[in-house]
């Protein structure tokens, strides 16, 4: 599988695995990290509750060593702390460091911050600079195209985050006015690939199968795709998409297949978060591993309105026998 090279660090493949806010936590890394991605982020951190020491902003962070390689994200715009905040997450460990411009929600961007610096692609070009001043590990951004149509910033961000020393750039290839409506347009990833010299291009938005890769790699030239939601329930992607780029048959993910490795991540959120936010957190994750079908339907029904641990592990025992389970979905 192809390696990649960013700044001082090569990574096994260019398959990477983004920040998720609320979801890319230490059981999803858990999970990620069987299936062998280049990298998995964490989800973004606010640079101003990290310095401040936040113990929630802290655990965000939270993993075991066979979680490497990981990347650290962190969301803010303040040039007076973005130096102190990456020296933080190198001390901590992290392979790699990126500053977040693109999260679309208001709470973020009224300070200037996500996407907000999309606004000012010349502070972002300011930020990174002051963060490669100070940490060894790879710097990189990562950003929407631009903040609507008329303002499409994707290539000129590319050219000042390089100028200022980042090492690679992720780029979703939708707008923030676009927020998750539409396709991402690949074209914004493909011109700001022409303007890179050497700094790494990432291609974003919508890869929810190694076809969708393939796509990506083939219609913008980029040197590595990001993953986001395609990674919500089948934490293998990256082993499809480096099947593909060797042109290996794809492997069959069976029934009995993604069933285990959802009982896989029950354990590992069970063991990691309290009962009542295991119980959340397995309300979002047991609707993600069945998708499509019956069963899935059924079972995407029952745990979102589950309550104790007690009927999350019934659900998941009951999903042994899938007839069984269905018939008792309907009867009960
Ligand atoms: C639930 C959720 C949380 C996200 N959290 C982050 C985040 O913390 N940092 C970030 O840069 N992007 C975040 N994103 C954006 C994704 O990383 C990605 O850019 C976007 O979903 C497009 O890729 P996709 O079509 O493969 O999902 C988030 C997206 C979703 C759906």
């Amino acid at each position: 599988m192809p390696k990649i090279t960013i700044g001082s660090k090569t990574f096994s493949s260019n398959v990477f695995y983004a920040p998720l806010a609320g979801c890319s936590d230490f059981p999803f890394r858990a999970m990620a990290q069987k299936f062998n991605p280049g990298l998995v982020f964490c989800e973004m951190v606010k640079m101003d509750a990290l310095i401040r020491n936040d113990k929630n902003t802290y655990r965000l962070l939270d993993y075991t060593q066979n979680m490497h390689p990981m990347g650290a994200q962190l969301c803010g715009s303040r040039l007076d702390i973005a130096a102190d905040c990456a020296e933080i997450i190198e001390g901590l460990g992290f392979d790699l460091i990126d500053l977040n411009c693109g999260c679309p929600v208001d709470k973020v961007t009224k300070d200037g911050s996500g996407s907000g610096l999309l606004k000012k692609p010349h502070l972002i070009g300011e930020i990174i600079s002051k963060i490669v001043s100070r940490v060894s590990i790879p710097v990189t951004v990562k950003i929407r195209a631009g903040w609507d149509d008329e303002t499409i910033v994707a290539p000129l961000i590319t050219r000042i985050a390089e100028d200022a020393g980042a090492s690679a750039i992720f780029i979703h290839g939708r707008t923030r006015m676009q927020a998750y409506k539409g396709l991402a347009n690949r074209d914004h990833i493909k011109e700001s690939k022409k303007c890179a010299r050497n700094i790494k291009v990432f291609g974003n938005g919508d890869i929810f199968s190694a076809e969708d890769a393939r796509h990506m790699f083939e219609h913008t030239d980029c040197d590595g795709v990001l993953v986001a939601r395609g990674t919500f329930g089948q934490p293998w992607i990256a082993q499809d998409i480096q099947r593909m780029q060797e042109s290996l048959t794809p492997l069959e993910r069976d029934y009995e297949f993604c069933r285990k490795n959802l009982v896989e991540h029950y354990h590992l959120t069970k063991a990691y978060a309290n009962e009542k936010k295991a119980i959340m957190d397995m309300r979002r994750v047991g609707c993600w591993y069945f998708k499509k079908g019956e069963v899935g339907k059924a079972l995407r029904g029952k745990i979102s309105k589950a309550k104790t641990i007690g009927e999350i592990e019934l659900l998941l025992e009951g999903l042994k026998d899938p007839k069984a389970f269905l018939n008792k979905c309907v009867t009960t």
